[in-house]
């Protein structure tokens, strides 16, 4: 009975994940499934047939593209959850190769993005196929063709008649956030996440969607590989060996990958990369060991759906469940309102969260999120923490459907507006229209005037800056009011700013003396600084260089105006 329900409940998960890239249960929570279902399994092997999800890796492939059948298929990996499992992974490869010591092992980020397949014949790119259920993937050819990062053509000598070489195509973390907010702008679809993204910016029919998306990919593994001639076509005899050849055939391959000799070392590169995991720039959920020499990874084989030979050792989940106790709208620069969940504090892989984003409006009625609810959190190395859905079993009846208001939070009640997107459409951002007469715009213009790259005020980080705004001695509300700080300062003693809470003589001369050495700073600095909607760094960069100074720009903006 709980094996049946089990399976059907592991199936829906998998399709979720492989087949529209919507997961609803964190990877944390789907391991302790498959981990029960593969106990029951070993308790009562009568349970284990063709039709068990054990024999299956991922879903059945999406129907839009075509199918290609892997030649060799993709497996899967075995899992560690924790340092007592790795000791037990390689003390079984120990034993099971009959060795008096360890053999050495290769140890690897192991990328949150999908796995991808590429066969190159003669040299050339000829097919790319995702993963799939790992017998049939989907030919995603045109849209992998787009990636920058993955060669037509392979270069360096010794390169394999038929080479299949196998990765992982993942996002950035940067390029993640800027995807999400262009869709936000552009009125499309909001990623949950960067593997989301990525898997939706590949299965694209149209291929010029995914030559916009910023794709990346490391070479790690490899299907079928062979000469036409008697001559051996491997152009290694181990797994780093494998891995260097790939490099030299022009691919990018994991700077963090490590040759280890023993336990202790393999442990030592976990926590490493652990410790550096918010510093990578891409979603990583664990290290990937990998015994290194070809011909005992041979020996050892495969058991049901992954190798013997290789097994993931699994980060704490970074996803993790909690309370929706409020939603509170935060009014940005632009006057966007954006609904920012906050949560019964939760740790998500060992950082407390209490706060997270909700994206729009709209995502809160498509996912139905209620207060009260039982939510999702993911959090993602320096990404900031997002609700990913409700939990609909946990829902109390007492849970509220959030009623997002439809005037600004200032006393002006400015009605707020959704513009049209690029294509004509109705945006989902919903932005109050007050621009400078809105008290939350003018603080956060402020904000972003002094950030680190705009003016780069030392001592004037967003806690002064509100601070100065809402003081009424101080009354900083534009840009000009920070400039003048100094002689307002000294020309009336009763509102001397060291006389306030948390200032000394000390900190007011080094926060008035770093206001004066941005008097004059760089132009592409100062149009950003301005904050004018569409004009970021990039493009402040190139007004800056087309007009050279501020004069010029004055008197070109005022001929057009
Ligand atoms: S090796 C037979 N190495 O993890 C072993 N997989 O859970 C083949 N993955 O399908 C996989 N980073 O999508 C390997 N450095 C890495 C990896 C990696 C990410 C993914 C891959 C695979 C899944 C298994």
């Amino acid at each position: 009975m709980e094996h049946g329900a089990l399976g059907a409940e592991i199936a829906e998960h998998d399709r979720r994940y492989h087949g529209e890239d919507d997961p609803i249960i964190s990877d944390a929570e789907y391991d302790a499934l498959r981990q029960r279902y593969d106990a029951l399994e070993t308790h009562f092997p009568d349970l284990k047939t063709a039709a068990s999800q054990s024999a299956k890796v991922g879903a059945k492939r999406a129907l839009r593209f075509a199918k290609i059948i892997h030649r060799v298929p993709i497996l899967s990996l075995g899992n560690c959850f924790s340092d007592a499992d790795a000791a037990d992974f390689v003390e079984r490869v120990r034993r099971f190769l009959n060795l008096e010591a360890a053999p050495a092992f290769t140890a690897e980020p192991k990328i949150d993005g999908l796995s991808c397949s590429l066969r190159y014949e003669g040299g050339v790119l000829v097919k790319a196929a995702t993963r799939g259920d790992g017998a049939e993937g989907e030919d995603v050819t045109a849209n992998v063709k787009t990636i920058a990062e993955i060669p037509h053509q392979l270069t360096g000598s010794a390169v394999p008649d038929v080479c299949e070489v196998r990765g992982e195509i993942y996002l950035g973390h940067a390029d993640f956030v800027a995807l999400n907010a262009e869709q936000e702008r552009a009125g499309g679809k909001i990623f949950a996440n960067p593997r989301n993204a990525a898997a939706g910016s590949l299965r694209q029919l149209d291929s010029s969607i995914t030559a916009k998306r910023p794709l990346r990919f490391f070479a790690y593994a490899w299907g079928e590989i062979k000469n036409r001639g008697e001559m051996s076509a491997m152009p290694a005899t181990t797994q780093w060996g494998m891995v260097q050849a790939f490099q030299r055939f022009g691919f990018r391959i994991n700077p963090r990958m490590a040759l280890c000799h023993s336990l202790e070392e393999m442990l030592t590169v976990y926590r490493a990369i652990e410790a550096d995991r918010a510093n990578l720039g891409y979603d990583i959920d664990g290290v990937v060991y990998k015994v290194n020499d070809l011909a005992l990874q041979a020996r050892l084989g495969f058991v049901s759906r992954a190798p013997r030979w290789a097994s993931a050792h699994k980060f704490p989940a970074e996803k993790a469940t909690t309370i929706l106790e409020a939603i509170e709208i935060q009014v940005g620069r632009t006057g966007a309102h954006t609904p920012v969940a906050k949560l019964r504090p939760v740790n998500v892989g060992g950082v407390m969260v209490s706060n997270a984003t909700l994206h729009n409006a709209e995502f809160i009625t498509d996912k139905d999120i209620r207060i009260g609810d039982t939510v999702s959190v993911h959090r993602a190395g320096d990404v900031i923490p997002r609700v990913d859905a409700p939990i609909l079993d946990k829902r109390p009846a007492s849970a509220i459907p959030f009623v997002f208001p439809l005037e600004c939070l200032c006393d002006l009640k400015t009605a707020l507006v959704k513009e049209e997107t690029a294509a004509g459409d109705e945006g989902k951002v919903r932005r109050c229209s007050g621009e400078f007469a809105c008290p939350y715009q003018q603080v956060e213009h402020l904000k972003h005037f002094v950030s680190r790259r705009a003016f780069d005020i030392d001592g004037l980080g967003d806690k002064q800056i509100e601070f100065f705004f809402n003081d009424p001695d101080l009354s900083v509300k534009t840009p000009a009011d920070i400039f003048t700080l100094k002689a307002r300062d000294e020309a009336e003693p009763i509102k001397k700013l060291k006389n306030k809470e948390g200032f000394g003589e000390l900190s007011v001369k080094n926060l008035f003396d770093a206001i004066e050495t941005r008097r004059s700073i760089a132009l592409e600095r100062f149009l950003f600084g301005l904050g004018i909607r569409h004009v970021g760094e990039t493009t402040a960069k190139v007004l800056a260089r087309a007009y050279g100074s501020w004069a010029i720009f004055e008197t070109v903006s005022q001929k057009v105006a």
